[in-house]
């Protein structure tokens, strides 16, 4: 396994619609692996392929308390809920940017494994959030569109000292 290189904003390629994944090899077994390490690597709970300079459908999640891992190849977000929240968001591709984003707080999501092999699934909340923004990521569409409220550095920091001493 290896680290990769992330590409920060504002390169093109985060701004471009990735293509379609027909090849499930080797290549695409390890960018898989590479891409979770890198992610691990830099405290990220999701990243897409274009954050790493490969304008393809691809991307890795870890969703819930246990961080399950999924692999989201060729996504395709097939429902989601009329109910939306909003949340905090960050993004690899830009260092020291947070801000608020509302989305549907559920989604259904059609993708293709490491195999390709078709799955569903379904996902709430802050898992629903997470797929969003990186199915987003394929799409070309970058979360500081969405943002209605901005947060500093300093800000994010203090809120996560406030929630550790609540608990
Ligand atoms: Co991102």
């Amino acid at each position: 396994m290896a680290l990769l290189e992330i590409v920060k904003n504002p390169a093109e390629i985060l701004k471009k619609k990735a293509a379609e994944v027909t090849q499930f090899d080797n290549n695409l077994a390890q960018l898989l692996d590479d891409m979770y390490e890198t992610m691990v690597e830099n405290d990220g709970v999701g990243i897409a392929a274009p954050q790493v300079n490969k304008s393809i459908q691809v991307a890795v999640v870890e969703l819930g308390e246990e961080r399950d891992v999924l692999e989201l190849i060729n996504p395709v977000i097939v429902a989601r809920s009329e109910d939306t929240e909003t949340d905090i968001e960050g993004c690899l591709s830009f260092p020291d940017v947070y801000g608020d984003v509302e989305r549907p707080v559920y989604v259904k999501v059609e993708a293709q494994d490491r195999n390709g092999d078709l799955y569903e699934l379904e996902a709430h909340d802050y898992d629903a959030r997470v797929i969003q923004h990186e199915v987003d990521h394929l799409n070309g569409i970058l979360f500081d569109q969405k943002i209605t409220k901005t947060y500093t550095l300093e800000e994010i920091e203090e809120m996560y000292a406030d929630e550790e001493e609540e608990e």
